[in-house]
C-alpha cells in the first residue's frame, strides 16, 4: 500500500477523500499536528501546491493538498481565497457577506476547489479542479454542511448545499468533482 499524506488537519476532508480513494492502491493519513504551512498564496492553485509541497518535503512521503473557498461575481470574486478568514464564525462569515451582497439583483456565485499532489521530493505531479455554480440567497436555508452551505442555492436542484444530503452535495460540489477527476490519476501514478 502506498501512503499519501493529507496536508490538513480536518478529519472530515481526510474521511471525504478516503471514501473516493477507497477502491486505490493509496493509505491516506493525516498530516503530523505540528506541521502548520501557511496560505500565503493569491490563488487556489498557489494554494494547495504550496500545501501539498511543503508537507510532502517535511515527511518525505507523497502528499495531497487543497485549496476551496466561494467566489461572488458581485464581489469581484470575494471571499475567494479568504473563504475562511472572512470573519470568526461561520455566522460572521455569511453575515458579512450578505451584508456586502446588500440587494444587489447579480446574486451568481461559484464554489471552487483545486487539489495538487506532490511527489516526496515535493514536486507538484497532479492538479485537479472542481467547480459548482450557484446562487447566493438573501437568507440562510437549510441547516445540514458548513460554512456557506445554508446560502448557496443550485437553482439545477432547487436547493441550498445545506437541504442536500451528503451524498447528493457530493455528486454536484466543486471537491466532489475535483475529486472524482482526480481519482483515475492518482490510482495510475505509481507512488
Ligand atoms: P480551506 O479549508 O482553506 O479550503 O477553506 C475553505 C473555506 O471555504 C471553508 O472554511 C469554508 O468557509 C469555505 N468552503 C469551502 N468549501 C465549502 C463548502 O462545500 N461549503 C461551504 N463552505 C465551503
Amino acid at each position: 500500500m502506498k501512503t499519501l499524506v493529507v496536508a490538513t488537519g480536518n478529519p472530515g476532508k481526510l474521511k471525504e477523500m478516503q471514501a473516493y480513494l477507497a477502491d486505490s492502491n493509496w493509505e491516506l493519513t493525516l498530516k503530523p499536528a505540528d506541521l502548520d504551512v501557511e496560505e500565503t498564496g493569491e490563488t487556489f492553485v498557489e494554494n494547495a501546491c504550496l500545501k501539498a509541497s511543503e508537507v510532502a518535503k517535511a515527511t518525505e512521503k507523497w502528499a495531497i493538498a487543497d485549496d476551496s473557498g466561494l467566489a461572488v461575481d458581485a464581489l469581484n470574486g470575494a471571499p475567494g481565497v479568504y473563504s475562511a478568514r472572512y470573519g470568526k464564525t461561520d455566522e460572521e462569515r455569511i453575515g458579512r457577506l450578505l451584508r456586502e451582497l446588500g440587494d444587489t439583483t447579480n446574486r451568481q456565485a461559484q464554489f471552487i476547489c483545486v487539489i495538487a499532489v506532490a511527489n516526496p521530493q515535493g514536486e507538484i505531479v497532479l492538479q485537479s479542479e472542481g467547480m459548482c455554480k450557484g446562487e447566493i440567497l438573501y437568507e440562510v436555508r437549510g441547516d445540514g454542511g458548513f460554512g456557506y452551505d445554508p446560502i448557496f442555492y443550485v437553482p439545477q436542484k432547487q436547493l441550498t448545499f445545506a437541504e442536500m444530503s451528503p451524498e447528493l452535495k457530493k455528486s454536484i460540489s466543486h471537491r466532489g468533482n475535483a475529486l472524482s477527476a482526480l481519482v483515475p490519476e492518482l490510482i495510475k501514478l505509481k507512488g
